[in-house]
Order: structure tokens, then sequence, then C-alpha cells
């Protein structure tokens, strides 16, 4: 039997939960290693473009489709566009399984760190043996790199899934009960590190990194699609979270308002968290590290414990942060998925949380076995962050970008895309007119296959992804990885498309 669908509060609250999915450790640690990799100061252009050609119009999208099918993707799909449309939306929803496993892995890691931060991490000693140079770890690192040899995170991992399953036991309810704490802690939190970055001496350099523009970068591909998918993955786009989080709006909302102060919330918060760690590195001279994952782990952690007072205090207040920006995110993507299923199934809500944590902590534990691959942590250390490596690649690198081309094609092409605009006309207050039409219908699938297919003929050219990575004795993990994430995606789409709709579930709203 279906019960009653529930729905926010307040909109105070729906915008709280939506910018609590969309910040995120994408936010605070994958932006700046892209920043950074993507030429640092040149990064900004890029990004603006990102933001409001694709970023701001797809969440309008998705918040709008979410209001208007009161159902989650693949269910608001099938209703606009039948089985086609619920195929692309399962698609969305088994890549965001996927990617939740391995987000909570690093969430689990992440847990680790903060129990550390409680410990001897930011001791005196461990400035002395600070610094890559000598080939020594330094303490951060070797605490690092003994958690994730050992068992330790296993446990982590599952108080992570816990911690999930917790907050969104009651849906809508208990989601914003959390993030009406979270999310403001978390601007108090990125604020008091902000200004101790950039009134540390030499701080200010880090500003000025990431606004001296280097336009010689502009003319890769790379940087672009970096922008482009940085865009979808900081604002939750693409997998229907918003959609979900949408589908427990009253009847009436502007979307447009809605979208454009969750997407300004998300990235001006993200800017800040790049200025914040950018300061901490220049005021010690720390290299920040292009893998995003080094950065959370080794890089950002040698600077915190440089901090000439209070180093121990500020670490673990950024591992809070973390911690914080992580869940609410997960949250988010977990609530998708399980509200995709009431919805199609009409399984009760406790019934489904079962389920995927079962699926979801065996998933996420593959990722933190203690096994060793590279034990001089050159590059990834453990097995599990070879596979978060690969995985990441190809569910976040090429199945982001594609579920958000196939929600704009089925939204401007298959289904009456007018009847999409006029819902959203309704109620907002800045009109979409025939520009934003072109943009959709247009421009938007245009820039997305040509990333597509540019990087896919940059795979061809470099070997398959993950070829040269170092893995220990386990040979061919990248095919494997590779065709995990097919098997996984497509397959899981086609089984669940395929399967019987209960009728009683349409009847929710
Ligand atoms: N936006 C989050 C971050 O920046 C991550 C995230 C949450 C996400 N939900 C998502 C990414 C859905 C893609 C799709 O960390």
């Amino acid at each position: 039997m279906s019960e009653v669908r529930g729905s926010w509060g307040s909109k105070l609250g729906f915008i709280l939960a939506a910018s609590g999915s969309a910040i995120g450790l994408g936010n605070i640690v994958f932006f700046s290693s892209n920043a950074y990799k993507y030429g640092g100061g040149a990064f900004y252009v890029p990004y603006l473009a990102a933001l409001f050609l694709i970023g701001i119009p797809v969440m309008i999208l998705e918040l709008g489709t979410g209001r208007l099918g009161r159902r989650s993707m693949p269910n608001a799909m099938f209703q606009l566009v039948g089985k086609r449309g619920e195929l692309a939306g399962w698609f969305g929803a088994f890549n965001a399984t996927l990617i939740t496993m391995y987000y909570v892995a690093i969430l689990g890691w992440i847990l680790g760190m903060w129990v550390g931060s409680l410990g001897n991490l930011w001791q005196a000693s461990a400035i002395e043996n600070f610094g890559f140079a000598s080939g020594e770890l330094s303490n951060s690192m070797s605490y690092f790199f003994n958690m994730i040899s050992s068992a330790d995170p296993m446990i982590y991992v599952t108080l992570i899934w816990v911690a999930n399953i917790l907050i969104i036991i009651r849906g809508a309810k208990s989601i914003e009960a959390v993030v009406k704490v979270f999310v403001p802690l978390m601007w108090v939190m990125m604020i008091v590190l902000i200004i101790r970055g950039i009134t540390l001496p030499g701080g200010l350099q880090g500003i000025f990194f990431l606004f001296t523009p280097d336009f010689s970068v502009m003319g890769d591909v790379g940087v672009w699609k970096g922008a482009f998918s940085q865009m979808f993955f900081t604002l939750s786009l693409g997998f229907g979270i918003m959609m979900a989080y949408a589908s427990y709006l009253p009847r009436k909302n502007d979307d447009v308002l809605s979208a454009t102060t969750i997407s300004l919330l998300n990235c001006s918060f993200e800017y800040i968290a790049g200025l914040a760690i950018f300061s901490l590195l220049f005021a010690f001279a720390i290299a920040p590290k292009a893998s995003s994952l080094s950065m959370i782990f080794f890089v950002v952690p040698e600077g915190i414990a440089a901090v000439p007072i209070l180093a121990g205090t500020f670490g673990f207040l950024f591992f809070t942060l973390l911690l914080m920006a992580g869940l609410t995110s997960s949250v988010s993507l977990v609530e998708a998925v399980v509200l995709s299923m009431i919805d199609k199934f009409g399984i009760p809500r406790v019934k489904v949380l079962v389920g995927i944590f079962c699926v979801g902590l065996v998933g996420s534990l593959m990722f933190v076995l203690p096994i060793v691959v590279d034990p001089g942590l050159n590059n990834n250390g453990t097995l599990g962050f070879s596979l978060v490596d690969l995985f990441d690649h190809w569910a976040f690198g090429y199945g982001l970008l594609l579920c958000g081309l196939l929600e704009i094609i089925i939204l401007g092409w298959l289904y009456d895309f007018d009847k999409l605009l006029d819902f959203i006309n309704r109620d907002a207050r800045v009109q979409l007119g025939a520009k934003f039409k072109f943009l959709v219908r247009y421009i938007l699938p245009v820039v997305i296959i040509s990333i597509l297919t540019l990087s896919v003929i940059e795979e061809f050219q470099g070997g398959l992804y993950g070829n040269a990575m170092e893995t220990g004795g386990f040979k061919g993990l990248h095919v494997i990885a590779f065709l995990g994430w097919i098997f996984f995606s497509v397959g899981g789409a086609i089984l669940f498309t395929a399967l019987k709709r209960q009728p009683d579930a349409e009847e929710l709203s």
C-alpha cells in the first residue's frame, strides 16, 4: 500500500535541502582540484559560462519537471514520454547509486580523518616532518595511510550509511530537520576557515591565483569538459535529485527564482571554499595536487598542520565541515533512488530503505577493503582508491553528462516543451521565452554532444582510461570497471523499466 507523499514544511526548508544537496564534497574538494588542474585563474571563465548556460537552466527544468510530475525522475519521465523516458530515468538512478557507493566510501575515510583529528593528527611533531620532498610521510599522511590500510574504514562506512538512512527515514520531514541545522552551520564554519586562510602571511596569494586569468588554457577542450561536468556535479543535476526534491514542493513555486537562488548559493560557497583552500596552500607553499582525493587527505591537512595556533581546532573544523557537507549531499542521492522505487513499486519507505542499505553498504565496502596495491602511496594506495578513480571516471565523467543530455532531449524534443514552459512561467516572476527554448533545444544538446564526442576520441587516443594505473596484482581493473559501470547502469535501467508498475503507486500525490 502506498503512503501519502510528504512535503517540505516551508519554502526555506526546500531551499536549504536543495542547497544541502548541492553543497558537498564537490564544492570543497573537487572544485579546488579541478580549478587547479584546469588552469587556476582561467577556470572561472568556463565555470561562469557553465553556470549560466547549463547550471541554472537545467536546474529550472529539473525543478519544473519534478513539480509538474510530482514524481521522482524515472516516474516523472514515464508520465511525460512513456517507457523511453523511464529508461533514461532509471539509467540516472543506477548511476546515482554507483556514485553514492563511492561517495559514502570517501565519507568513511573522512570520518576516519575526523576521528584522527580528535587525536594527535595535528600535534607539533607533525609539523616537524612536514613536506613531501624528504620522501618521508608527514603525520597526517602516515595516519591516513595506516587508516585506509586497516579495517577501520569498514566501520566508518557502515556508520555513514546508518546516518544516511536515519536522515531520510521520514523523507522530506527528517531531511528538513537536519538541513536546517547543518546548512547554516556549514556557512559559519566555511567563513571561519576563509578568515583564517587569508589572514595567514602569504594567504592572499591564493586568491590572486584563483582570479588571475591565463587565457592560453581556454582552447583546451578538457577545461570546458571539466567546467561543465563540475557544474552538473556540484549542482546535483542530471540524476533527478532536484526533481525528487521538487516533487515535494507545494503546487505553486517560482522555479526560476528557486533555481537561481540554489545555484548562486552553491557556487558562492564553492568559490569561498576554493579561496580558503588556496590561501592555506599558498601560505605554506604547498603544491596543490591535481588528484582530488590527495587534496583532502594529504595536501590540505599538511597546510592545516602548519597553521601556527589552533591547528587542531581548524583541522577538526575542516573535517566536521566535510562530513556535514557530504552527508547532506549523499542523503539526496539516496533519497532520489529510494523515492524512484517508492513511486514505481509502491513499496513502503522502510522496506526500500532496508534494501538500499544492504546493497549500498556492500557496494561501499568494496571501496574500502584494506588491500594495499601501492605501498609508496604515489598514486592510489589501496585497491579501493583505484576503484574510486576508475568508477568516477565513467559514472561521473560520462554518466552525469549523458543523463543530462537524455534529460534535455526528452524534455526539449520528445515532450511538448511549451507545456513545461507554460507550467513554469505560470508561477515565475521572470518569464522564460523563445531564447530559453532555443538554448535548451539547440545549444545545450550541441554543447554536451561535442564535449562527449571529443572525450571519447581522447579516450581512444590515450588508451582506455586507467590502463596505466598502478593496481598491484590486479590486472585489467580498468576493463572490469568500465564493463561493471555499463552492466550496472544500463542493465539496471533495462531491468527496472521492464518490471511491473504497481498501479497503486501512481495514485500517490
Ligand atoms: N552536489 C554534491 C557535491 O557537490 C554531490 C551530489 C549530490 C551529486 N547529489 C548528486 C552529484 C547528484 C551528482 C548527482 O558534492
